[in-house]
């Protein structure tokens, strides 16, 4: 063989090598871009794709009622000193059960001039001895008779260590997954709790499984534990977390402070985030969870890779519902809400009979909007309702849990 088919042979095998190489790598983006839009083509998604806890039963109760907890800690978590977390011993010294990071407990407090029932995400992952829920303080806007955050506010300025807190065992639908499927959690402002609980649960039991955190406020004072979060990605090469300020202080400094400017959107996560098949859990504030849902989902995310969770007075819809107009969309139901004086022709497309009355102006006190506080209970004077899905508070006998039903007749409601 001459020098020449020699040189010519190692030339061969060099771009053989090289055009496999590309091959592959072509081939495995392809994969995972098929993926992320929810499938190859002509293929069923593979069961194993679809979390684990969203198809088992909703989590059981550990206690059933109200639990008397010992506040053990009160610790400021920001630096505008409006977000407080609160440490919660059973008085009763037993051991917690666990819950899915993600869950919430619900609280009744019996304050001298009303009772209140209010749910807080836990924000801390599972452990025996004591739960942790972290509550921001809620400003009264100016003028208002009933300011927002009566229980939030009485946290802050009333509950003391040693203090006895009444507390439903953990519930909630919005919870991690146990897959190890690469996840991507959203939590603007105090919607970082439930985002809390699951990362110090994944980084704890799951330390391979690739994790982005980003953490949406306004500037460097309003962030929760940002030395803690920090410690924790400089620890854990498989957690990302980024800081997103949609109004920086002067002092702020991007790449020390925050890594982006402005509101998460799905932008910055297309920017961000390699092409995989993450699940996205987010909550927040009912304006940002609307817009990225629905842009996650143009962007061709699998509803089933999107878990969400809402706070404040409305929940939000993935799709826009049907015009109150739309003749389609009528029943011959009939709603009555005895006290409020109001009788409406039931709209199917509104959703929850909760939804229903706040939008036709009937006050309901409602908590976590998913049948696990119940604090929309409410009587049933005639009628019959229907569950969407079993909720996980027993409503008593002769009432109903107005978030999670629908009418199936014409129905008088106490409200
Ligand atoms: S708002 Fe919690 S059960 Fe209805």
């Amino acid at each position: 063989m001459t020098s020449f088919s020699l040189l010519l042979w190692i030339v061969l095998g060099i771009a053989l090598q090289l055009a496999l190489w590309l091959g592959i790598s072509f081939w495995r983006t392809w994969r995972e871009y098929q993926s992320l839009r929810g499938g190859m083509p002509g293929q069923v998604v593979p069961a194993e794709a679809t979390p684990a806890e969203a198809r088992e039963p909703a989590h059981v109760a550990a206690w059933t009622g109200f639990r008397p907890f010992r506040v053990e800690r009160r610790v400021i978590e920001d630096a505008a000193g409006t977000i407080c977390s609160f440490h919660l011993a059973p008085e009763d010294g037993k051991p917690l059960p666990a819950f899915l990071p993600g869950q919430f407990l619900t609280f009744r407090l019996d304050l001298p001039t009303e009772q209140l029932i209010r749910c807080y995400s836990l924000s801390d992952a599972p452990r025996p001895d004591c739960y942790r829920v972290s509550i921001k303080r809620v400003p009264p806007p100016a003028g208002c008779d009933v300011p927002p955050g009566r229980s939030s506010n009485h946290f802050h300025d009333h509950v003391a260590v040693g203090d006895i807190l009444q507390v439903r065992a953990p519930g909630g639908h919005f919870h991690i997954d146990r897959s190890d499927a690469p996840v991507v959690l959203i939590g603007g402002g105090i919607g970082i709790t439930p985002m809390l609980s699951m990362l110090h649960w994944c980084l704890a039991e799951q330390p391979g499984r690739e994790v982005w955190l980003f953490y949406g406020v306004r500037n460097r004072r309003e962030p929760v534990m940002q030395a803690q979060l920090e410690a924790l990605a400089a620890a854990h090469p498989n957690f990302h977390l980024r800081f997103c300020f949609s109004d920086p202080l002067p002092e702020d400094q991007m790449g020390r402070d925050y890594q982006h400017h402005g509101r998460v959107d799905v932008d910055l996560l297309r920017r961000q985030l390699p092409l995989r098949p993450y699940h996205f859990y987010i909550c927040g504030p009912t304006p940002m969870m609307e817009s990225l849902v629905m842009a996650l989902e143009e962007w061709g995310v699998p509803d089933a890779h999107i878990h969400f969770e809402a706070f404040g007075p409305a929940s939000i819809k993935r799709k826009p519902a049907a015009t109150v107009e739309n003749p389609a969309q009528q029943s011959d139901i009939v709603v009555t809400f005895a006290k409020s004086g109001k009788q409406l022709p039931w709209q199917p497309a509104s959703g929850s009979l909760l939804d229903f009355a706040e939008a036709n102006g009937v006050r309901v006190d409602s908590g976590c909007r998913g049948g696990g506080c119940g604090s929309c209970q409410t009587t049933i004077q005639s009628g019959e309702v229907a569950y969407r899905n079993p909720p996980d508070y027993d409503p008593e006998p002769g009432t109903c849990l107005l978030c999670t039903c629908t009418p199936k007749t014409s129905v008088t409601l106490e409200a």
